[in-house]
């Protein structure tokens, strides 16, 4: 039965130079913003923070900058985050980095409006019930956090990476700029790419998808292929950037839609156990051995997308033009620097199976949203074939 249900309270402005129209665009959202950014310091380096203060101060919106969270936000980061929002007196939170400010921001607006402490609603012993209006301003071509409902924070005690899913922490206004992605470096290039592109592959494929979905998944899909290396080599090139940031919203849209699946579920725990890592790269690092192991469920959908990316197929079978996808994403790797197995990014054996167990009590819903759900023995596998 064709059913779709579909609606986005989030006002997109995407546009080249847009950042320096931040005040203007946020107008009646509050008096005092609470700007949070990641501890890293390139949205100060580069003058992107700059730029939105500027941008607010001609309009008589107030501010106050947060900028504790690292790039695996934490719980008690949170946790301070509406602290220092409490004592600033903000009435909205901008998010403006990549996933990780995006998703604080999302985290502490909710705790604001929904009341204290965060750590309840990442446990599911509460329910969110309301959030102080959002802005997201993505610097990087990865999460599609701006245009979705989730907002993915570590618990540190019990050593998970958990996303916490509701409509009021939609941002209300979402503000992608490409020129403030031009400054990302190739790794981080590859890595944030590979983030979006693990969206759209996970979105096409899995058990909830839709047409629509895979409209947005089938459309970023084709952008990240055709610009990843381009970009990767020659970052500046705006037109490329525009395009990688196009399709990460475009993949953010698909995942709002239809979730992700077995790859992003056997990612968090990684970033959970190893905080270093980088998301994006985590997945770049599972995503062939779980193509290998989800290929034989789903040989039409891959074959479908070997198609959208462009490979030769003519004169393949629907078996052949799916394994090239996986043959495609090896390759990929390599030209663009991230040939990376588990065991460089220091994983340890020993954590395996915590890593497996850890997957099946927090990650559940998406393993089974996967087109073949796996046991623990068999996640183990995909784990050590990506060792
Ligand atoms: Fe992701």
């Amino acid at each position: 039965m064709f059913s779709i249900r579909f609606s986005l309270p989030t006002k997109i402005v995407f546009e080249i130079g847009s950042i320096s129209r931040v005040g203007y665009e946020v107008e009646g959202l509050g008096k005092k913003a609470l700007i949070v950014i990641t501890r890293g310091g390139s949205m100060i380096k580069f003058g992107y923070l700059g730029n939105v203060r500027l941008s607010l101060e001609a309009r008589g919106i107030k501010y106050a900058v947060y900028n504790n969270i690292s790039s695996n936000p934490k719980a008690d980061e949170v946790e301070k985050g509406v602290e220092f929002a409490e004592k600033e007196k903000c009435d909205f939170i901008i998010g403006l980095g990549g996933g990780s400010a995006i998703d604080a921001a999302k985290a502490i607006a909710a705790t604001l409006a929904s009341g204290k402490p965060f750590i309840k609603y990442l446990r599911k012993e509460k329910e969110i019930s309301a959030a102080y209006p959002i802005v997201a301003i993505p610097t990087t071509h990865g999460t599609g956090s701006e245009v979705d409902k989730y907002a993915v924070v570590t618990d540190t005690e019990r050593k998970a990476k958990i996303s916490i899913i509701s409509c009021y922490i939609y941002p209300k206004v979402a503000i992608l700029d490409p020129e403030t992605t031009v400054t990302l470096p190739p790794q981080l290039t590859a890595a944030t790419a590979f983030d979006a592109l693990s969206h759209a592959l996970e979105a096409y494929v899995n058990r909830s998808t839709n047409s629509l979905a895979r409209m947005f998944a089938a459309e970023a899909i084709k952008n990240i292929a055709e610009n990843i290396e381009h970009a990767v080599k020659h970052g500046v090139n705006i037109t490329i950037r525009t395009k990688l940031l196009w399709a990460s919203m475009l993949a953010g849209l698909a995942i709002d839609l239809v979730r992700t699946a077995l790859c992003h579920a056997m990612e968090h725990p990684l970033s959970a156990f190893y905080g270093h890592v980088h998301h994006g790269l985590g997945l770049s690092i599972l995503l062939p051995a779980w193509i290998k192991y989800t290929l034989e469920s789903a040989k039409k959908d891959f074959a479908e997308i070997a198609e959208i990316i462009g490979l030769k197929t003519e004169e393949l079978t629907i078996e052949q033009a799916a394994q090239s996808v996986y043959n495609y994403i090896v390759d990929l790797r390599r030209t663009i620097g991230l040939d990376f197995k588990l065991r460089d990014l220091g994983v340890k054996v020993k954590d395996v199976d915590a890593m497996v167990e850890n997957a099946f009590t927090y990650m559940k819903p998406l393993i089974e949203n996967n087109p073949r759900i796996p046991t623990r023995e068999e996640m183990k596998n995909i784990y050590m074939e990506a060792y």
